[in-house]
């Protein structure tokens, strides 16, 4: 199959980008959608160009790194689906498919469809941790957790912090990435000591990268790739409250 990659290509962050359109044929419509932009990249290389930047580790669906627009849409046309599980076979033939990196102020761009998103590494940094002690592995039986407990925790903790819902927001809210790094750890036993510390500085943190305010339009969950629920947010809401009148 051929198609016509429309992507936005920028050196740095200071310079102002703009599309450029590439013909590409000979793609197997059963190649993955970054084994379609090596394709381009090989030939462009072959021409002597300056090869597309884009970002990816896993290529399995775990890591969080290749997120960009495709078509209008985080991570392309599928639900629950992330760029680098989207395949060829998911465009027509002779289709022009424009990618575009994240948009959001707290994820400056770095070059081509490669942005910064150390602001969520911040984040991070001021509580998706636990302070239990290193050593043996405790028993995994000492501490029950109650199923609908351990599946809400696990369910959160399902977020690979790629930034679709940042870059899909509005807003550019970070809320439902946040409420999820939060809430994983705050339902679980493990994560009580610093539970109201946690929730109180990771969200001052997201405040502090400039992201946007949560109004609630679910466009997040639509496209996040592994399915989070805003329901996160609204939890992190009223744990944020009672963190603030008890801690
Ligand atoms: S490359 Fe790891 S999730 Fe896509």
């Amino acid at each position: 199959m051929k198609v016509a990659f429309r992507i936005w290509r920028q050196d740095n962050p200071n310079e102002k980008g703009g599309f450029k359109e590439y013909q590409v044929d000979n793609l197997n419509a059963d190649m993955s959608f970054l084994e379609a932009l090596d394709h381009l990249n090989e030939l462009l290389v072959l021409r002597n160009e300056k090869v597309v930047a884009f970002e990816y580790d896993c290529r399995e669906g775990i890591c969080g790194q290749c997120g960009v627009f495709i078509n209008g849409r985080a991570h392309g046309p599928h639900d629950n689906v992330t760029t680098c599980q989207l395949h060829m076979r998911s465009f027509q033939d002779g289709e022009t498919i424009v990618i575009e990196p994240w948009r959001a102020k707290s994820f400056p761009v770095i070059k081509d469809l490669i942005v910064d998103r150390s602001a969520f590494d911040r984040i991070i940094e001021q509580g998706g941790y636990i302070s239990a002690k290193t050593g043996t592995a405790p028993e995994a039986n000492a501490i029950p957790i109650g199923k609908e407990i351990s599946d809400r925790a696990m369910d959160a903790a399902a977020c690979i912090g790629c930034g679709a819902c940042v870059a899909t927001c509005k807003n550019s809210s970070a809320a439902l990435f946040t409420s999820a790094k939060i809430n994983h750890l705050n339902l679980l036993p493990q994560g009580q000591p610093e539970a109201y510390r946690r929730v109180i500085e990771m969200t001052a943190q997201m405040a502090k990268e400039g992201f946007g305010h949560c109004t609630f339009t679910g466009a997040c969950e639509v496209e996040c790739p592994e399915g989070i629920s805003i329901t996160n947010i609204a939890e992190m809401n009223a744990r944020y409250f009672k963190a603030k009148i008890f801690s």
